[in-house]
């Protein structure tokens, strides 16, 4: 029972209505509206900057801070200490696993990291310059065809054992999009790797030679997961619920998540600032691009700043930035010139009042292209990364929605401002 209560005021009643303020555990209080039908008022707010559409307890974020905590354990130190496995344990089961968990969790992954053979045939009815995020949505989403066995949603079973599939099918699925894209052959996953390892190998291994996993690139897709791998209720999350809340499969659920992600505004920028920043080309350009980012006429927005949450530095890209010259360094590409455009535009950007003002600071995409593109990962892969970071956020957001008791099929009334009811008019009397 909510121990706050707002009152609401109204012009033309006379009674006022009492809505319950719940606490949450950090953050904002929330105003419990669900009453307002009962008094016939919608409340307004599209984009939801300010609506919980949910209850949650995996991520959370103080974007005044500069915070993110997955199951209250700080983004840094799990970069720092943790792996991706373990951070996707942690964050669809609630706690750090303890040794005979992770062994079991890591087993069990990968054990399902192959994809059934008929899966290789999706991948033909693509044009070979596919954009592989078009091809993530249909084989991610095709993946239903293959597991009528474990669809029933309110069965936990079944929800487990799909979680499972997702997360170990998608980093295969997402280096088949690659290899597709360049002619290459499909590399089957390994079992004796490690997820991010595993990925690599699938990515850049050919059959007519050895390949070794380079461990400090292995490190640093390690911590590109770990720091993609949920943020609260995000455009893609939303849609992943929004989705699951009217019972479709899970694999639907994330291709629908896939979809969302790819927009430039969302998942998409990383793949659009690396192009803003080879379009700048260089640090005497980087003028023309600031002023065009403030002129209210011009549609160009510095890509990879600025975020709905962080109003501080998001600290994911504190990380990636302190990675993008640890990885940078190891392959001898310290003078890369995209590094230093990204540094130079920072510092410019931090500097002016337009930035500071709007409280823009480079989110987690300004730095993750460049250390993508260091390792010879394309351009149009950057937003599948990111992608297979954050199917292990969507299916743990996708679980604890399903196993929500309240839960409802998601409906979002509006506001209408049409025409009122008028009568249908004759071709021949039309204007
Ligand atoms: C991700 O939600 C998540 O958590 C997302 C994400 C995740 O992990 O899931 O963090 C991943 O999507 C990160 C964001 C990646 N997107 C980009 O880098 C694209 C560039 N950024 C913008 O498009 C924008 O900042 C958004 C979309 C990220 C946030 O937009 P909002 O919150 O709707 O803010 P807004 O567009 O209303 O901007 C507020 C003001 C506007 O000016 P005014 O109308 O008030 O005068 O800031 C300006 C904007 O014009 N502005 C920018 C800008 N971003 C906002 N101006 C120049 N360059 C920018 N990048």
């Amino acid at each position: 029972m909510a121990d706050k209560v707002a009152t609401l005021h109204l012009p033309d009643r006379a009674e006022p209505v009492s809505l319950p303020i719940h606490s949450p555990t950090q953050g904002y209080d929330v105003v419990d509206i669900r009453k307002l039908g009962d008094a016939k008022l919608f409340t307004y707010d599209p984009g939801f900057m300010a609506t919980a559409a949910c209850e949650s307890k995996i991520t959370y974020i103080d974007g005044d801070a500069g915070v993110l905590q997955y199951r209250g354990y700080p983004i840094n130190q799990l970069a720092e200490k943790s792996d991706f496995l373990e951070v996707a344990y942690l964050l669809v089961n609630g706690e750090l696993p303890n040794k005979a968990e992770l062994e079991d969790w890591n087993y069990r992954i990968t054990h399902h990291t192959m994809v059934h053979e008929q899966m290789a045939r999706f991948f033909q009815g693509f044009r070979r310059d596919a954009h592989p995020m078009s091809i993530m949505i249909g084989v991610v989403g095709a993946l239903s065809a293959f597991y009528h066995d474990s669809l029933d949603i309110t069965n936990p079973v079944h929800r487990e054992i799909s979680a499972i599939r997702l997360i170990a099918k998608v980093p295969t699925l997402a280096a088949m999009s690659y290899k597709y894209s360049i002619g290459q052959p499909f590399v089957y996953p390994k079992n004796n790797l490690s997820y991010s390892a595993n990925f690599l190998r699938m990515m850049f291994a050919v059959p007519a030679e050895e390949y070794e996993p380079n461990p400090i690139l292995v490190r640093a897709i390690d911590r590109i997961l770990i720091l993609h791998a949920d943020h609260e209720q995000n455009a893609s999350t939303s849609t992943v619920r929004l989705a699951g809340s009217s019972g479709a499969n899970p694999f639907a659920c994330i291709a629908a998540g896939i979809a969302s992600l790819w927009g430039p505004a969302h998942g998409g920028a990383n793949e659009a600032c690396l192009n803003m920043l080879q379009e700048i080309g260089s640090v005497d350009r980087i003028p023309e691009y600031i002023r065009r980012a403030k002129d209210k006429n011009d549609s160009f927005r510095l890509m990879g700043f600025g975020h709905r949450v962080y109003k501080n530095f998001d600290p994911r890209a504190t990380i990636m930035r302190q990675t993008a010259h640890e990885v940078l360094h190891h392959l001898g590409a310290d003078n890369d010139p995209l590094l230093k455009v990204a540094m130079e535009l920072e510092r410019i950007a931090l500097q002016d009042p337009y930035f500071v003002e709007k409280k823009l600071y480079p989110n987690v995409d300004f730095y993750s292209g460049i250390i993508m593109k260091a390792m010879g990962i394309p351009m149009n892969m950057f937003t599948v990364m990111f992608a297979l970071a954050r199917t292990t956020g969507w299916v743990a957001q996708w679980k604890e929605m399903i196993a929500e008791p309240s839960q409802k099929i998601g409906r979002p009334r509006q506001l209408y401002t049409g025409h009122t009811e008028r009568n249908y008019v004759e071709l021949g009397k039309r204007g």
